[in-house]
């Protein structure tokens, strides 16, 4: 990780306009996109070419994909958030996030899960160094939103695993809190994000962010539609309705999740409408 962060710093230097990590107050102008945000909802995606059949019904506004690029293009009234998934992206970071958010992105998302091992495995402190390294220095040009943790209720994972990685970095330029949730029932998860929500007010962040969430019985595709259809129309409306929730997106924007052969199923017609 020596080397890496010398191959950063090099870079960083290089670039003038990042030479001075500062924050600033965030007045982001949109270079190329125009879409005035009507709608929280979004399209979490691999295959990008899914997202214009969700986003068709006009109720979509922003996309992520786990990645720090695009990979293709977006409608062009879909907003493209870029993430910084892990340690796996720290040698292209630099050159990707400058062409996203000169591409009119405003917003970068941390890393993916880091309290899972699975995943982007972190401890909170090191996640905290990484992130000042990495996200901070672009606190002047994008909202930063902290990484993005789990439901899990073990100590030391959730938002229990957010509260240590905060004790580090109170002063990383962070706006937003990112959850993900996994459970079984509308009223577990409501419960989930209105503690969620209050972690954030906890911390003065002004964002909470869902970028993934589904029914258990759904984490590996829809797997009875009326279910699914029935969970989105009790918390889409709810999730619209809540004033702490800036974004969401359900998980996810693909085949056997909100569609089927590329079209909106039930479970889309839910999310969308
Ligand atoms: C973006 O679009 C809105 C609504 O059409 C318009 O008022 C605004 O001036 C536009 N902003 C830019 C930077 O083009
Ligand atoms: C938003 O969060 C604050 C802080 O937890 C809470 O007091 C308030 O009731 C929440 N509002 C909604 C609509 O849930």
């Amino acid at each position: 990780m020596v080397s890496f962060t010398k191959l950063f710093t090099t870079g960083l230097l290089a670039t003038s306009a990042l030479a001075i990590p500062v924050a600033k107050p965030v007045t982001v102008e949109v270079q190329k996109r125009n879409s005035t945000l009507t709608s929280k909802r979004g399209a979490a995606y691999n295959d990008i070419s899914t997202v214009s059949p969700l986003s068709s019904a006009g109720t979509v506004s922003w996309a992520y994909n786990w990645a720090m690029s695009l990979s293709g293009s977006l409608p062009s009234n879909v907003d493209y958030v870029p993430m910084l998934w892990g340690a796996k992206d720290f040698g292209g970071w630099v050159t990707a996030i400058e062409t996203a958010l000169s591409s009119g992105s405003n917003y970068i998302l941390g890393f993916n899960e880091p309290d899972m091992t699975s995943q982007a495995d972190m401890s909170a402190s090191q996640a905290a160094s990484y992130y000042k390294t990495y996200i901070t220095p672009y606190s002047g040009k994008a909202k930063l939103i902290s990484p993005a943790v789990t439901s899990s209720t073990t100590s030391g994972l959730g938002l229990s695993w957010f509260k240590e990685f905060m004790s580090d970095c109170s002063s990383c330029g962070i706006s937003g809190l990112a959850v993900h949730w996994y459970g079984n029932t509308a009223d577990e998860f409501k419960s989930f994000v209105t503690q969620a929500a209050s972690t954030a007010s906890s911390y003065g962040l002004s964002e909470l962010w869902v970028t993934e969430f589904a029914l258990n019985s759904d984490a590996g595709g829809v797997a009875d539609a009326a279910t699914t259809a029935s969970f989105l129309e009790t918390v889409i409306p709810w999730l619209d309705a809540n004033t702490n929730v800036t974004r969401y997106s359900y998980f996810m924007c693909a085949d056997n999740y909100l569609l089927t052969n590329n079209a909106l199923n039930q479970a889309g017609q839910a999310y969308t409408s």
